[in-house]
């Protein structure tokens, strides 16, 4: 499948970015006109769902949407195709001048899914993520989804601490690094590859350290969210869960 960034990042439509944005965001939903999802009066619910790799973040934040009918935008994809724009320009992933143009430059190009899923770019979406200049590059893009009518579903790493400082809801998704690295094993394996537990296991903890010691923007929780820990819960379970906390919120608004 191929993504592009362009409806993302303010480009003409006629870049062929706005065919590409429901595959780009995993589901655009649309609602009926009038008909708020969140509580009476209020027509705009923003979700702001973070966490480190690999916690359940993504499908959590993909079935939340799906349940409200709302938008939803993974912004580690941008982090990743930032990386992999550098890479295939052979360019250094340290060089943050060469990192901040091809993040300005997303619009202009298309990814392959399944390129940007590697394990190998999330490592190297890190990275890139970690430059201040990057990471102003990609902001007002995230706002302006945020900021569309009737609201999204954001996740990521700062959505709720920078992105989104003013979010309905914030969730924080946890699960221990073992956990993760399991759960990644096991999806590789029934996708038919190979899976090495111990290798996965210390790109995990090697990604946890560097998304939460970066002086930019780091991964940590919003004072006012709710932290869920998928530790010892399946998917069904964790969604189940991080249902109830956004409506615990709808029911405060
Ligand atoms: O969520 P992910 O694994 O696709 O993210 C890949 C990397 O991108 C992650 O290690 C850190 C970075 N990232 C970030 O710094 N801020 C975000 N909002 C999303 C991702």
């Amino acid at each position: 499948m191929l993504i592009a960034f362009g409806a993302l990042t303010g480009l003409p439509p006629e870049r062929g970015a706005a065919a590409s944005l429901d595959s780009r965001f995993g589901g655009h939903y649309e609602r009926p006109l009038g008909q708020g999802a969140w509580g009476s009066g209020r027509l705009t619910m923003i979700i702001a769902i973070d966490g480190p790799a690999a916690s359940g973040k993504g499908t959590i934040a993909r079935r939340i949407a799906a349940h409200y009918q709302l938008p939803h935008l993974d912004t580690g994809l941008l982090y990743r195709a930032t990386a992999a724009a550098l890479i295939a320009e052979d360019r250094n992933l340290y060089d943050e001048a060469a990192a901040v143009a091809a993040a300005r430059g997303l619009g202009l190009t298309e990814f392959d899914d399944a390129t940007l899923r590697t394990r190998q770019m999330g490592d190297a979406a890190s990275v890139v993520a970690a430059m201040p200049g990057v990471r102003a590059a990609l902001i007002e893009a995230q706002r302006a989804f945020a900021a569309r009518p009737g609201g999204a579903v954001l996740d990521g790493r700062d959505i709720g601490t920078v992105v989104c400082p003013g979010a309905d809801v914030k969730i924080f998704v946890t699960a221990s690094a073992e956990t993760r690295a399991q759960r990644r094993a096991l999806e590789l394996i029934q996708s038919g590859e190979k899976a090495n537990y111990e290798a996965i296991l210390a790109d995990i903890v090697r990604r946890d350290a560097r998304d939460s010691g970066r002086a930019a923007a780091p991964l940590r929780p919003a004072d006012d969210a709710v932290q869920l820990d998928t530790t010892h819960l399946g998917i069904d379970a964790a969604f189940a869960e991080a249902l109830r906390i956004v409506e615990a919120a709808r029911i405060k608004a």
